[in-house]
């Protein structure tokens, strides 16, 4: 039912939801891959489209950026429209010098320094797994398709600027890449006992620092749209 962040009416969101962080990229998959899309939400500017693909309803949400954001959304998608998968789609910055621009990375558990935890439910987590059950179906996905991933933990900070360039404590805790969002959705997914998971392109390098172009981001992005898609509607 609405909420005082979502407008959707109850049976507008399907079970199967693709969260981008920017609504821009939310309306291009809703608009190249969907069948029938309709906006469901433009509250703050937040797109939601609900169309079909290949024959099965899927929900694409823009998360916003951050933890915050991110923390609203998946709670209300869970918790009132009785959403069951939800993947992020987005970017990560990579620690390893061998993870590189345009790679995809899975993730299998996320890290975070944050104090959402504290703050949401008074738990002290500071690793959380993804859904088991996601992750297997969009690794055979990828090998079926002959998509190249790799699988790992991501951190989830909550400074995009900051002058500490020392990675080495979230590289040895296990973090291969850093992004702004999935704590927070693996956090409340695990809340709710729901599935999610994150499937990242890297955008950026920290270690070698490089960047990829815009045109060659385009096809990586849509190669990372095409396997999530067509993942979720297996579930
Ligand atoms: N930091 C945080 N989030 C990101 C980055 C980064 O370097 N790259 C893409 N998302």
């Amino acid at each position: 039912m609405p909420t005082v962040h979502i407008e959707a009416k109850e049976n507008e969101i399907a079970k199967r939801v693709l969260m981008p962080g920017d609504p821009n990229r939310a309306r291009y998959i809703a608009l190249k891959y969907l069948d029938d899309p309709k906006m469901v939400n433009a509250l703050r500017g937040e797109f939601a489209f609900t169309g079909k693909y290949k024959g099965v309803a899927v929900t694409v949400f823009s998360s916003g950026m951050g933890i915050g954001s991110m923390g609203i959304y998946s709670y209300e998608l869970f918790n009132n429209y009785n959403v069951d998968y939800i993947i992020r789609i987005g970017t990560a910055g990579s620690y390893l010098e061998d993870l590189k621009v345009y790679d995809l990375l899975l993730a299998d558990s996320v890290y975070s320094k944050t104090y959402f935890d504290e703050e949401a439910g008074h738990e002290n987590v500071e690793v959380i797994n993804s859904s088991f059950d996601l992750n297997s179906t969009i690794m055979d996905t990828a090998l079926i398709k002959n998509i190249k991933l790799r699988t790992g933990r991501v951190h989830t900070t909550e400074a995009f600027y900051t002058e500490n360039k020392d990675y080495t404590p979230f590289i040895k805790l296990g973090c291969m890449a850093v992004e702004m969002e999935t704590y927070a959705l693996l956090y409340t997914a695990k809340k709710f006992m729901k599935h999610a998971t994150a499937l990242l392109t890297i955008s950026d390098n920290l270690i070698t620092h490089e960047e990829i172009d815009s045109k060659e981001r385009e096809r990586k992005l849509d190669e990372m749209i095409v396997l999530a898609l067509e993942s979720i509607i297996k579930k």
